[in-house]
């Protein structure tokens, strides 16, 4: 007999592994991004803007040179394949670096099997063992899927960035500011304390 929730014993049956990226990791980022792309759903850049290996290797290292601050560029991979990553980049000014800038992508081939709630998961308690605030992420307002995703883990809509995204036939496409606060490490007393509680149920 366990007392664990089935949901926590769900999420070690997945076939992915979670772990920190390190600067060899370069090349399995580059193409999840190519294949990302190329899909296009969700995305912003184009298939000339994904970094070259040798630019993401160069990246990855300065972002793993910033982990003590809780900086993280987290990898979900499959054997040796990376099929997802997830970044939280903690601010760096003073004055905000309680703040958290979230972004997310699972491989076309892997999504819709929960890896992408698994990967937020993690990095919101990553986010919580560095005693960070408050989260943040843009998304696409037509990225239903990555906005559900987001809403059911307590974030909420806190802008709309108006046409912010050209579209291919000529038109405009708006962008969210989805945001959610976290509770202070060891209490719950914040404001919005009820979202806190909504991830660790999650
Ligand atoms: C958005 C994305 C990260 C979600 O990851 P995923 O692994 O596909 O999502 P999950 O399987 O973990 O599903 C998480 C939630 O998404 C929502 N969702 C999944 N499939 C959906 C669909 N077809 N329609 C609407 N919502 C859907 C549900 O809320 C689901 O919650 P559930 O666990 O209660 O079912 C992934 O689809 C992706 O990388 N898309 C392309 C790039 C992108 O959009 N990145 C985000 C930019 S902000």
């Amino acid at each position: 007999m366990t007392d664990e929730s089935p949901d926590a014993a769900d999420m070690r049956r997945q076939p992915w592994r979670l772990v920190p990226a390190t600067s060899d990791d370069a090349a399995g980022l580059t193409a999840l991004d190519l294949a990302l792309v190329r899909d296009g759903r969700g995305m912003v850049i184009s298939e000339e803007q994904v970094r070259s290996e040798a630019a993401e290797a160069e990246r990855l290292a300065t972002l793993t040179e910033a982990a003590p601050n809780g900086t993280i560029c987290l990898l979900a991979k499959v054997d040796a394949d990376t099929v997802g990553a997830a970044e939280l980049r903690v601010l760096s000014p003073r004055r905000c670096a309680h703040v958290g800038l979230l972004s997310l992508g699972v491989h076309p081939d892997w999504q819709g099997k929960g890896l992408g709630r698994a990967l937020m998961v993690e990095l919101i308690g990553h986010a919580r063992a560095h005693s960070l605030r408050r989260l943040e992420l843009c998304v696409r307002a037509d990225n239903l899927r990555a906005i559900a995703l987001y809403e059911s883990l307590g974030f909420i809509t806190e802008g709309v960035r108006r046409g912010f995204i050209a579209l291919d036939d000529g038109g405009f496409a708006d962008d969210l500011l989805m945001a959610r606060w976290l509770p202070e490490r060891d209490r719950e007393d914040c404001p919005l304390a009820d979202l806190g509680d909504r991830v660790t149920r999650s």
